[in-house]
């Protein structure tokens, strides 16, 4: 395991402020969004659709805080992205949209080098204000989305109508606060997890952050390998996985099969009480990786010997199945939804962290095999 430094000088191709949205190509965009919702306590924001003069396609935006998603179907039958990709993928992430200081001049330094452009450097303008927006294509079928706000202080983007009213069923429950997106991960095919983090390297000028490989990350059966890319200010952060060598079938080899190639295979949502977070969550609906006792007596034995405080209640945490990661400076708390899709591909992290920036390797083991228990349900560890 390797945390690697980041260079002393900014690169030039400007700055990242965070992750702007998430965009799902799915085929219901409004059952999509009423999913999370119920389940994980968004409110709708922002809509767009035949009311609004868009008669291809229909978008619902759901926020909470920082957090955004945006559900895109296709109204009509014909050949389009959204139709195809729904029907190669099933629901899945289409775009990871960046907020950035000049979507134009980033877009073509990243064309300039060889980058395959989506959507070349466009304003969007409506009654709000208007916003520079470019897209690239990253791994799999999912691209980039670059937006530069100018001046726009609409509900998502121009083109959008604002939606204020609220879910009833969130006044049904304490409220959910989710901070901001915390990372990211993707899934590539064996082979392929290089090239995409030299993706990040030359395109967008990201540096590895913290990486991985089977040695670390493995159980009796399978492995996988990751490293982190993160963007110069590290407020972006994205894991690339691949699958390694094993008895049986690596979980990133099972998602890579079920998804027609690579995509996002995780979401981590950070959260300032993940108890409370994860115990109305439970209460909502959302199901959640099971951890085995024997976590928790290892867990309180490494603790007895560290000098780490954990402030939160191990046995609420026992309870709610949440893992603790800790080194000599800090702890992080983490809990993993089995997947929100038919197929074993798409789930969620809500991650707590106490001046704690890793992203869980000592629960690796426990994770995977946890993981591997569900998959030996599928029928696929073989
Ligand atoms: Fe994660």
């Amino acid at each position: 395991m390797t945390y690697y430094t980041k260079s002393e000088a900014r690169p030039d191709i400007g700055e990242f402020y965070g992750f702007h949205h998430v965009r799902f190509y799915v085929s219901n965009s409004k059952q999509a969004a009423a999913f999370y919702t119920s389940r994980f306590g968004f409110s709708p924001c922002a809509y767009e659709g035949l009311e609004t003069g868009n008669q291809k396609f229909c978008t619902n935006v759901i926020r909470n805080n920082q957090v955004v998603l945006a559900f895109t179907s296709a109204l009509t039958p014909e050949d389009n992205e959204v139709n195809r990709h729904v029907a190669m993928h099933s629901d899945g992430v289409q775009d990871i949209a960046f907020s950035v200081s000049d979507a134009r001049g980033m877009y073509e330094k990243a064309t300039a080098k060889g980058c395959k452009g989506i959507r070349e450097p466009q304003v969007l303008q409506d009654e709000y204000g208007s916003v520079v927006i470019a897209s690239l294509q990253t791994y799999g079928d999912t691209i980039h989305t670059l937006i530069q706000n100018v001046d726009y202080t609409g509900p998502f983007l121009p083109g959008y109508r604002a939606v204020t009213r609220d879910d009833p069923i969130n006044a049904a429950f304490p409220k959910i606060n989710l901070e901001v997106i915390d990372h990211i991960v993707g899934n590539q095919p064996d082979g392929d997890m290089t090239p995409t983090v030299e993706w990040y390297e030359k395109y967008l000028e990201f540096h590895r952050y913290w990486s991985a490989d089977e040695s670390v990350i493995h159980t009796d059966y399978s492995s996988l390998r990751s490293v982190v890319v993160a963007d110069w200010d590290e407020v972006i952060k994205m894991p690339i996985n691949e699958p390694a060598e094993g008895l049986r079938k690596s979980q990133i080899q099972e998602y890579v099969e079920y998804y027609g190639g690579a995509g996002v295979q995780h979401i981590a949502l950070r959260v300032n009480d993940i108890i409370s977070t994860i115990s109305t969550l439970r209460a909502r609906g959302v199901e959640f990786l099971e951890v085995p006792p024997k976590y928790y007596d290892s867990l309180r034995k490494r603790l007895a010997h560290s000098s780490i405080q954990v402030q939160e209640d191990l046995a609420k945490i026992e309870e709610l199945h949440i893992l603790i990661d800790f080194d000599d400076r800090g702890y992080l708390l983490q809990i993993f939804s089995k997947p929100v899709e038919d197929r074993p591909t798409l789930f969620y992290e809500f991650i707590q962290r106490h001046n704690n920036n890793g992203f869980g390797i000592g629960n690796f083991k426990a994770l995977f095999e946890s993981l591997e228990q569900e998959q030996e349900k599928r029928g696929n560890l073989v």
